[in-house]
């Protein structure tokens, strides 16, 4: 995996800020030192500790989804707020209070988000945006945008024998996984990168690109000069979507609309850069809504992966295989003897089959019930 790895990104937590400050050039400085590396890349770090999702907060320098964040969505949508912000699983934000305003004064926003489709098979934690989008979704009724990155995959893992077709196909399979969650036909668009790029979309693309600099993208991504050039023209592509007038059969010439992006925290990398670029564009900053990772079956801080198929569950597993990797493969917070799981209980905390109930079980009375 060496060459779709590209080098880490390792920020002191006061470096990673001035991303925020608008006229500031985005640089962020390689350090040795931080054992908590997350970017789009590299994925879950891991050093076998936990990860400290406070103090991502604070080297990445967005900002907590609070008790009141959830009592305003109660009241603005009418519905209890979805269990994955409920249970702290979508943890973090960039002006979401933005986006309730604008929501909150009958003024549009649409919700942007996506998918690298890097196999033909999605797993449990793959689905997590989609979920909680199609919840944002349907409490706001708003547009939805997803892109699927099928030339990020194949600058990313493809070596010099994997044909572009193959990430294509991956694209329109994960499609089929996705529509499965359920969107509104009606106000959602789906695209693949090599399907859309063209005309306005790219013309974003273009003027995107020309506000990215080699320094930027060294210090956001880990990127160097013997990568191959399409991993330094990818950012911007994945930066677009995020401006309304990316779609002009959606909002017409329209460049004011703004866009929440729910993601995985992995990528706020892109976001962080998209925001700096937006203000020199004159658009709308996109608002960010990020979550935890969702946990390996082998551990709540092993890497899930392709190269274990039973460190995950995926959506073509028959119940009868999901039965079988829960029962045999997942971690266990159990006492280690019958004795000491009486005397001092189980930890739930590492307890892999709990934590998924805490993603998919939405009663919480069962859950406290059962844990
Ligand atoms: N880079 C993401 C991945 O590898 C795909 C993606 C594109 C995305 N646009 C996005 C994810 C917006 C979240 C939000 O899966």
């Amino acid at each position: 995996m060496a060459e779709t790895q590209p080098e880490k990104i390792v920020t002191e937590e006061t470096q990673t800020k001035p991303v925020e400050q608008n006229t500031t050039q985005v640089v962020e400085e390689k350090k040795e030192g931080d054992d908590q590396i997350i970017d789009p890349y590299s994925g879950v770090n891991l050093s076998g500790k936990a990860i400290d999702y406070n103090k991502l907060i604070e080297k990445f320098g967005c900002s907590a989804i609070r008790p009141d964040h959830l009592e305003r969505i109660e009241k603005l949508t009418g519905q209890k707020p979805h269990h994955f912000l409920r249970r702290g699983i979508f943890f973090s934000h960039r002006d979401l209070d933005l986006i309730l305003d604008t929501y909150e004064k009958g003024k549009p926003f649409f919700l942007y988000t996506g998918r690298g489709p890097s196999s033909d098979a999605m797993h449990l934690g793959h689905l997590l945006p989609f979920i909680f989008t199609k919840y944002l979704q349907d409490a706001f009724n708003v547009p939805l945008v997803i892109q699927i990155t099928d030339d990020e995959k194949f600058f990313h893992k493809g070596d010099d024998k994997t044909d572009l077709e193959q990430y294509i196909k991956y694209g329109i399979e994960n499609i089929r996984d996705i529509i499965a969650c359920g969107f509104d036909p009606e106000k959602t668009f789906i695209f693949s990168d090599t399907g859309y790029m063209g005309g306005e979309f790219y013309k974003n693309v273009v003027k995107i690109q020309k506000h990215i600099t080699w320094n930027q993208l060294k210090g956001i991504f880990g990127i160097n000069e013997s990568d191959n050039t399409g991993k330094a023209s990818y950012p911007a592509i994945q930066a677009a979507p995020s401006f309304s007038n990316s779609f002009p059969h959606i909002f017409g010439k329209s460049k004011d609309v703004p866009c929440i992006i729910p993601q995985g925290i992995d990528q706020d990398p892109y976001f962080r850069m998209t925001r700096d670029v937006a203000f020199k564009l004159r658009y709308p900053k996109p608002a960010c809504i990020h979550s935890k990772f969702f946990p390996s079956l082998l551990g709540i801080n092993a890497k899930m992966g392709a190269s274990d198929p039973n460190s995950a569950i995926y959506l073509t597993d028959t119940p009868k295989q999901i039965e079988k990797k829960i029962n045999a493969h997942a971690f266990s917070g159990g006492g280690k003897t019958k004795e000491e799981q009486e005397k001092y209980g189980a930890n739930l905390d590492v307890d892999v089959p709990y934590q998924y109930l805490t993603f998919f079980l939405e009663d919480d009375e069962k859950l406290a019930e059962i844990g």
